[in-house]
C-alpha cells in the first residue's frame, strides 16, 4: 500500500436509495390507482431501548412518504411472548398489511426465533422467517432480508455482473452473513464465508474481489487486509467515542464502519461509507419488500424496482 495509490471510489447508497424508494413510492402510486390498494406495514416494537424507538419511528415516517400504511405497534417491556404471538396472529389475518417487522432484540424473556418464525412468510418483510431463508438458499421466490439486498444491488450497480468474483463475506449471522453469501452464489460469484474463528482472517480477506464486512467490530478490517482495486461492502454501524479527545470526554460519539475507512480506501477501488453506504439500502429495501410482499398478494406483478441503468 502506498499513499500516492488512487483513492477507492466512494459508493454512494445514500443517493442509490432514495432512487429505489423513488421508484417505490411511484409503483405504489400506480398500484393505488390501478387496484385501489394501499400496502401496508405493520411494526411491531417491544420494550424503551432509546436506539430500537429511533429506528422504528424512522420507519414509520419514511412507509408514510412512500404513500403507504403505517401501523406501530408499542408494547411494554412486560409483554408476554403468548400476548405478542397473538398481536401478530391479529396481523397475519389483517388483509390491509401486507409486511410484518417486529423490532429486534426483543426482551430477554421472550424468544426471538419463535416469534419470527410466527410471522407468516407472505407478509415477512424482514425475510427472516425460516421459509425466507429456505426459499433463498433453494433459489425459490421469496422475502430477502433488507441489508443483503441492499448490498447486493449495491454490488451490481458498481460492479455490473459479479460472475467468477470472489467474494468474501466476513460475519456469519442470520441476518446479514449467511443471506449475503446466499445472493452472491445466486449472482455467480465464489463464496467464502469468514468468522470469527476462522485461520489467517487477513489472508483470506486479501484474496477477495468483493469484500463483504458484517462482523460488528469497528474498523477491524486494515487497509493492509485489503486487494488492491477489490469493491468493500461495509455494512457495520458502530457507534465509539469522538476522535476529538476533548468531544470525547463530554461523551460526544460518532459512528464508524467493520472497516478501517481511511486505509482502505487507499488501497480499494470502491468502498461504501459509513455513514451514507449500505445503512441508508435497509430501509429502502424495507419499503420494497412491503410493496412486493403486497403485489404477491393480490397476485398483481411488481413493478420492476432495479435502476433503469442496471441489467
Ligand atoms: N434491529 C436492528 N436492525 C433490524 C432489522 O433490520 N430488522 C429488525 N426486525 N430489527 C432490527
Amino acid at each position: 500500500m502506498s499513499d500516492t495509490h488512487a483513492a477507492a471510489r466512494p459508493i454512494d447508497g445514500k443517493a442509490f436509495a432514495q432512487g429505489l424508494i423513488d421508484r417505490v413510492t411511484a409503483a405504489v402510486a400506480r398500484m393505488k390507482a390501478a387496484h385501489g390498494i394501499v400496502p401496508g406495514l405493520a411494526v411491531v416494537i417491544v420494550g424503551e431501548d432509546p436506539a430500537s424507538q429511533v429506528y422504528v419511528r424512522n420507519k414509520g415516517e419514511r412507509t408514510l412518504a412512500a404513500g403507504m400504511r403505517s401501523d406501530t405497534h408499542r408494547l411494554p417491556e412486560s409483554t408476554t411472548q403468548a400476548e405478542l404471538l397473538a398481536l401478530i396472529a391479529e396481523l397475519n389475518a389483517d388483509t390491509g398489511i401486507h409486511g410484518i417487522l417486529v423490532q429486534l432484540p426483543l426482551p430477554a424473556a421472550i424468544d426471538a426465533n419463535a416469534v419470527l418464525d410466527a410471522i407468516s412468510p407472505d407478509k415477512d418483510v424482514d425475510g427472516f422467517h425460516v421459509v425466507n431463508a429456505g426459499r433463498l438458499a433453494v433459489g425459490q421466490p421469496g422475502l430477502v432480508p433488507c441489508t443483503p439486498l441492499g448490498s447486493i444491488m449495491l454490488l451490481k450497480d458498481a460492479l455490473g455482473d459479479l460472475s467468477g468474483l470472489h467474494a468474501v463475506v466476513v460475519g456469519r449471522s442470520n441476518i446479514v452473513g449467511k443471506p449475503m453469501a446466499q445472493l452472491l452464489l445466486a449472482q455467480n460469484c465464489t463464496v467464502t464465508v469468514a468468522h470469527s474463528r476462522s485461520r489467517d482472517l487477513p489472508g483470506l480477506c486479501r484474496q477477495a474481489d468483493i469484500l463483504v464486512a458484517a462482523v460488528g467490530r469497528p474498523e477491524m478490517i486494515r487497509g493492509d487486509w485489503i486487494k488492491p482495486g477489490a469493491t468493500v461492502i461495509d455494512v457495520g454501524i458502530n457507534r465509539v467515542p469522538s476522535s476529538d479527545p476533548v468531544k470525547a470526554a463530554e461523551g460526544r460519539t460518532r459512528l464508524v464502519g467493520d472497516v478501517a475507512y481511511a486505509e482502505a480506501a487507499r488501497v480499494a477501488g470502491a468502498i461504501t461509507p459509513v455513514p451514507g453506504g449500505v445503512g441508508p439500502m435497509t430501509i429502502a429495501c424495507l419499503l420494497a419488500n412491503t410493496y412486493v410482499a403486497a403485489c404477491r398478494t393480490l397476485g398483481v406483478a411488481a413493478e420492476d424496482l432495479a435502476p433503469a441503468s442496471a441489467d
